[in-house]
C-alpha cells in the first residue's frame, strides 16, 4: 500500500464519533494493516508528519503510535531514512493478546502451511502425533481416575481456612528444592511403613506428579542418545514425558512376570529403565520377586537406573499392597516416583520422588532452577491431612468401595458376555482390561463407545505397534458410582456389538 492510499485507508476507517480515542483507533487500525500484509514486511510508512497532514490529526499523536509500535515489534525506524514495518510481526510469535489482534486475526486470509522454519520441532511433532491425553477426563469408563466426589472435603476445607487464617509468607513464596518439610516427613513415614520404601524425609523430592519427576530423574540422569527401557505396553503419558527427552526408547516386551528383556536386550545395557513392578500398567501382572533380583542385579552390573513408578499401589483388592521395588534395592540405582494423583484427587497436582541420598541435593537444586516450584500451602495442608490419619483412612475406604465396584464391572461383564470377553488386570488398580478377538480393531470399539458417551481406552494403543497389538478396552470403575456401572457397561457393549460382527 503506498503512502496517499494507507492515508485513504486509514481517513475510511477513522471514526471520530465513536468515543474511543484517536490514538488507540490508529493504533490498532495500524497494527491490523501490518497483520493482515495490507502493509507489507519492510514497507515504509508515511512520516509522522505527513500521516498527521492528511489524517487532519496532530503530528504528537501519530509519533506516539509510532513509537508504541516500535516497543511492539511491528516497526522499526532508522534515523534519517524513516519507519519501516517489521521483516515479521509479533503476533506471527507470540499469539494475538487483544481485541485489535483478534479484528486483524478476522481480517486476514486463510492460514497457509507453516513454512519449514516455524514449524514444530522433530521432537515436537512427534510428541504431537503420538499424544494420548484425553478431552474427557471424568465420566464413565474413564480409566485412571479415582472418584474424586469421595474425597473428604470438609477437612480440606477446615485445613485451608486454618492456613489461610493464619496468614504465612514463607507458604506463599516459591517452594525452596525438595519441598516443604513437614510433608517430606509425612511422607517418609508412609512410605516407609505403606511400602516399604527405604528412605529419609531428606532422599523425597516433592514435584507436581509422575509426569514432572520422570522428567527431572530423565535430566539429570541421562544425556540425549541414551538408552531407556520401556515396559511395552506402557503409560502414554511417561512415553509423552520421554518422546521430547531425546533419549531412545527400547520397549521391551512385558510377560506374567513384568518387563521381559530377552538376551538381545541384555547384551546392550540400557542408562535407564521405566517399570510399574507392582501393577504393569495397563494389564495388571505384578513383577515376580525372581524378575526384580534379576533386574535389580543387572542394573547393579551394569550401571543402570531403574525408575519405578508406582502409580496406584495402594489399591489391591484380595491382598495386601505389595513391597516397592526400591524396598529390595540395597545398591542405591532405584528411583522411586509415585503421586497423590490416585489416591487424593488428580488435580491436586502433587508427587514425589525418592532417589538415593547422595543426589538427594542434586534432585532437590534442580527442580527449582527447572521448574521453579511453589504450592506449600497446599503442601502444608496435605502434610497435616497425613499426620492427622485422613490419608490413610481415605485410602482405606476408597479401596473397600473400588473393590466393590471392580467386581460389579466384572459382575455385568460376565452376565452379558460369560466368559468370551476375558479381564485381565489382576485383583488391583483403577481399570481392567477386557480383551476383545483376534483380529478386531479396538480404536472403532472406542470411537463407537464415546458416541454412546462412554469413555474407553483402545489397549492397542499402549504398545509400540500398535497393529501388532493384542486389542482390548481399558476400563476404569473407580470413578464411576455403583449404581451406574452395570447400564454404562450395557451402553458399552452395545458398541462392542455394533462393532465387532462376531457379536451382533
Ligand atoms: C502408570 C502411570 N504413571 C503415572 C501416571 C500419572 O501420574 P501423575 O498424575 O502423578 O503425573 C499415570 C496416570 O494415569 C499412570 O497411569
Amino acid at each position: 500500500m503506498r503512502a496517499s492510499v494507507l492515508s485513504d485507508w486509514l481517513a475510511q476507517r477513522l471514526d471520530r464519533g465513536n468515543g474511543q480515542p484517536i490514538y488507540r483507533q490508529l493504533h490498532r487500525l495500524l497494527q491490523q494493516a501490518i497483520l493482515s500484509r495490507e502493509l507489507p514486511p519492510g514497507s515504509k510508512v508515511p512520516s509522522s508528519r505527513l500521516l498527521a497532514q492528511e489524517l487532519g490529526i496532530g503530528r504528537n499523536t501519530v509519533t506516539q503510535v509510532y513509537e508504541q509500535l516500535v516497543l511492539e515489534g511491528y516497526v522499526s525506524s532508522a534515523t534519517g531514512r524513516g519507519t519501516f514495518v517489521a521483516a515479521s510481526a509479533p503476533e506471527e510469535i507470540l499469539g494475538l493478546p487483544d481485541a485489535a489482534a483478534a479484528d486483524a486475526a478476522d481480517a486476514r486470509p486463510e492460514p497457509s502451511p507453516l513454512p519449514a522454519a516455524r514449524a514444530l520441532s522433530t521432537r515436537g511433532a512427534r510428541l504431537i502425533a503420538g499424544a494420548g491425553v484425553s478431552k474427557r477426563q471424568w465420566g464413565a469408563f474413564m480409566p485412571g481416575v479415582p472418584d474424586v466426589t469421595k474425597f473428604p472435603a470438609r477437612v480440606w476445607s477446615r485445613l485451608h481456612n486454618k492456613y489461610w487464617r493464619r496468614l504465612r509468607p514463607d507458604l506463599l513464596t516459591y517452594a525452596p528444592g525438595g519441598g516443604l518439610a513437614s510433608l517430606r516427613h509425612a511422607l517418609a513415614d508412609y512410605l516407609r511403613t505403606s511400602r516399604s520404601v527405604r528412605c529419609t524425609p531428606e532422599q523425597i523430592i516433592i514435584t507436581t506428579g509422575i509426569h514432572q519427576s520422570v522428567d527431572l530423574a530423565v535430566r539429570l540422569l541421562s544425556d540425549p542418545g541414551d538408552v531407556i527401557w520401556t515396559e511395552d505396553p506402557c503409560y502414554w503419558g511417561v512415553r509423552s514425558v520421554l518422546h521430547v527427552s531425546g533419549l531412545q526408547s527400547r520397549p521391551i516386551a512385558v510377560d506374567e512376570e513384568g518387563i521381559n528383556p530377552l538376551a538381545d536386550d541384555l547384551a546392550q545395557p540400557p542408562k535407564l529403565m521405566l517399570v510399574t513392578p507392582s501393577h504393569q500398567y495397563p494389564l495388571g501382572m505384578v513383577m515376580s520377586l525372581a524378575r526384580r533380583r534379576m533386574l535389580l542385579e543387572y542394573a547393579r552390573q551394569n550401571q543402570c537406573w531403574i525408575i519405578e513408578d508406582d502409580y496406584d499401589s495402594e489399591y489391591r483388592y484380595g491382598s495386601r499392597p505389595l513391597a516397592s521395588l526400591q524396598g529390595l534395592d540395597t545398591s542405591g540405582q532405584v528411583i522411586y516416583v509415585g503421586s497423590f494423583g490416585k489416591t487424593l484427587f488428580p488435580g491436586l497436582r502433587i508427587g514425589y520422588l525418592v532417589v538415593p541420598e547422595a543426589l538427594a541435593e542434586s534432585f532437590a537444586t534442580a527442580s527449582a532452577e527447572l521448574y521453579r516450584e511453589g504450592q506449600l500451602l497446599q503442601q502444608a495442608m496435605l502434610a497435616e491431612f497425613i499426620a492427622e490419619g485422613h490419608f490413610t483412612s481415605h485410602i482405606r475406604k476408597m479401596r473397600t468401595l473400588y473393590g466393590q465396584r471392580r467386581q460389579t464391572l466384572l459382575d455385568a461383564a460376565a452376565q452379558r458376555y460369560g466368559d468370551a470377553l476375558p479381564a485381565v488386570g489382576g485383583d488391583a488398580g483403577l481399570h481392567l482390561v477386557m480383551q476383545l478377538p483376534d483380529g478386531s480393531d479396538d480404536r472403532l470399539v472406542a470411537a463407537a463407545a464415546l458416541e454412546r458417551n462412554i469413555i474407553v481406552r483402545p489397549l492397542s494403543g499402549y504398545y509400540a505397534q500398535p497393529p501388532l497389538a493384542p486389542p482390548g478396552l481399558l476400563i476404569g470403575y473407580a470413578c464411576v458410582p455403583d449404581e451406574e456401572i452395570a447400564p454404562a457397561f450395557n451402553t458399552l457393549a452395545d458398541a462392542i456389538d455394533a462393532t465387532l460382527p462376531v457379536f451382533a
